[in-house]
């Protein structure tokens, strides 16, 4: 199953990936390809330490989504990876049809929350505030309604006693690094 990661940010969720690959845990799985739509990204530099080719591709013109001319150079640039899966680890743009329907039904998210709840931006924070008892992080196929594809798998992290922000994001994104390489392998494996 050959995987394109896309994201924006440091790639932590990205070298939990390629980690998992290199000691045997992502299934028939093969990361081919890391794109991001930022330039200085960290995700960008895993790719010389893992030996996967990194690219930056120009989003512009828009700042929060993926359309138009940016969207058309994406497409061309994964389109010729032939991916069989398309992960975003982090990849903090709203997907439009063009590049939606150009991988239908290929497009995995991960988000920081456990959906439905606490869509959008800043779902740990967003969940701390609200005070809840327990949150996670959801792995969930990507349609055109923003966080509300089907969901693949959640984790959930129950709030400690005296949790603070900074330690509850520590908790979520160890609950994602876990699970993101393992829904994959499933995947991978053909699951649904
Ligand atoms: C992750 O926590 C992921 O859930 C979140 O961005 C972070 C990326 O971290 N994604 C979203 O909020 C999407 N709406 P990373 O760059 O270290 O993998």
């Amino acid at each position: 199953m050959r995987v394109v990661i896309l994201g924006s940010g440091r790639g932590s969720n990205a070298e939990a990936i390629l980690q998992a690959q290199q000691t045997g845990r992502l299934g028939r799985a093969q990361v081919v390809k890391i794109f991001s739509d930022k330039p200085d990204a960290g995700i960008l530099a895993l790719g010389p330490r893992f030996g996967v080719p990194a690219e930056f591709i120009d989003p512009a013109p828009f700042k929060t989504k993926l359309e138009g001319a940016g969207e058309e150079r994406f497409i061309a640039a994964v389109r010729a990876c032939a991916p069989d899966l398309v992960v975003l680890a982090g990849f903090m743009r709203v997907i439009k049809p063009g590049f939606l329907g150009a991988f239908a039904g290929k497009i995995i998210n991960l988000h920081p929350s456990l959906l439905p709840a606490f869509p959008g931006l800043d779902g740990i924070g967003q969940a701390f505030r609200a005070g809840v008892k327990e949150t996670g992080c959801t792995v969930h196929y990507v349609t055109i309604e923003v966080d509300a594809g089907k969901i693949i798998e959640q984790a959930r992290v129950p709030l400690a006693p005296g949790e603070t922000l900074e330690s509850l994001t520590a908790r979520v994104h160890a609950a994602e690094h876990a699970l993101l390489p393992a829904v994959i392998a499933r995947l991978s494996e053909g699951a649904k």
